[in-house]
């Protein structure tokens, strides 16, 4: 698969994960999530993130090699750490496997992993993933126990779970944004390269964007929303140039 990473620049990752979630309302086939897929490098989106559930809610384990097939642009697979998971990771290699806490109760994914917590059940996981190629990701919350236990696994990247910030105003808001910058700092001296991601909007982009470690942010469920609104290309679009508009 070509890669159409360009490093330097703050990359968009587009989750598709809610084009699948309203296909799955009807149980058809439409609107294909494959579509959606095809659309992002045109409109200034960097990869394509997916998160495989375990109940299938969203993408589903066709969807896999039909975006594989469908776009150039590096697949991010968002996956629990359950053998399932990495038997399919490993089946169809993404450019990265995203690893992220999963409950079966939850509307989305509500914390961060507990990499330091998970550590001996995680460590051969990932290892087994990095061995295969993949760029295994740790979706953390923006802690220094959590990118310790990340920089001992050996992990390449690590996705700060942003949905605190964007949950918060004013001053706390202003708080976690610092522990996103200052974990996202050590992070980066330490050789991971640190992503953000979850309930980014154009509101409260910019100031994720502007912390200069950050290599990459994963943005689904605004863009698939605003979509209906304007346009996919549209909204991918505009994402993009509040993005830029911070570095
Ligand atoms: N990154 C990760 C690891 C996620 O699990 C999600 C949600 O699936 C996102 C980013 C995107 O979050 P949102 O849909 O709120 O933009």
């Amino acid at each position: 698969m070509a890669s159409v990473l360009s490093p330097g620049k703050l990359r968009l990752g587009v989750n598709i994960d809610h084009v699948a979630t309203i296909r799955n309302a009807r149980g058809g086939d439409h609107p294909d999530p494959v579509r959606a897929a095809e659309m992002v490098a045109g409109a200034g989106g960097d990869g394509i993130t997916a998160h495989l559930r375990e109940d299938r809610r969203h993408i589903r384990d066709d969807d896999i090699a039909r975006i594989r097939a469908a776009t150039n642009l590096p697949l991010n697979l968002e996956m629990a750490a359950t053998e399932e998971m990495v038997g399919i990771a490993l089946r169809h290699k993404p450019h990265a496997a995203c690893i992220v806490p999963e409950k079966r109760e939850e509307r989305t994914t509500e914390g961060g992993l507990d990499a330091a917590g998970q550590f001996d059940r995680l460590a051969p996981l990932v290892a087994r993933l990095g061995d295969a190629g993949i760029r295994v990701s740790l979706f953390i919350e923006p802690d220094a126990r959590q990118v310790e236990a990340a920089m001992k696994l050996k992990a390449p990247v690590v996705e700060f779970h942003t949905g605190e910030y964007a949950n918060l105003s004013g001053e706390e808001r202003a708080a976690e944004l610092k522990r996103i910058a200052d974990m996202a700092a050590l992070a980066a001296k330490n050789g991971i390269e640190p992503h953000a991601g979850h309930g980014l909007t154009y509101e409260n982009v910019v100031p994720v964007a502007a912390i200069p470690q950050i290599a990459e942010l994963n943005i689904g469920h605004y863009l698939i929303g605003e979509a209906i609104f304007t346009g996919l290309e549209a909204s991918i679009r505009r994402m993009r140039e509040l993005m830029d508009s911070a570095r």
